[in-house]
């Protein structure tokens, strides 16, 4: 089990014994998080799982490929911190990540 931290649009904080394998998006949405759809179910098709991930990890979370990064421009507010969540897999290398969930995907 690894520790993932949502960071939910208003603030509050939900901290998820998540299983490893798993991906950053399936777990939100197993926890009914609002601001994650995962229209796709994890295909990386749609965006609509997009996050914002704390700083401090950006460059702990393994490379994003092409097709992540093509389809973040159909994503909103996208930063340098911005990744799909459903291309996040959960390992013990991410214990205790931080995600910034957005208020609404577009
Ligand atoms: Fe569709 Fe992530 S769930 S791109």
């Amino acid at each position: 089990m690894t520790t993932i931290n949502y960071v939910l649009h208003d603030g509050s904080v939900h901290s998820v014994d998540a299983n490893n394998g798993d991906s950053v998006m399936i777990v939100a949405v197993r926890n009914d998080f609002e601001g994650i759809l995962a229209e796709c179910g994890g295909a990386c098709s749609c965006a609509t799982c997009h996050v914002h991930v704390a700083p401090e990890w950006i460059d702990k979370l393994p490379e994003m490929d092409d097709l992540e990064r093509e389809m973040l421009d159909f994503a909103e507010d996208v930063d340098d911190f911005s990744r799909l969540s459903c291309q996040i897999k959960i390992s013990d290398a991410l214990e205790g990540l931080v995600v910034n969930v957005p208020e609404k995907q577009y």
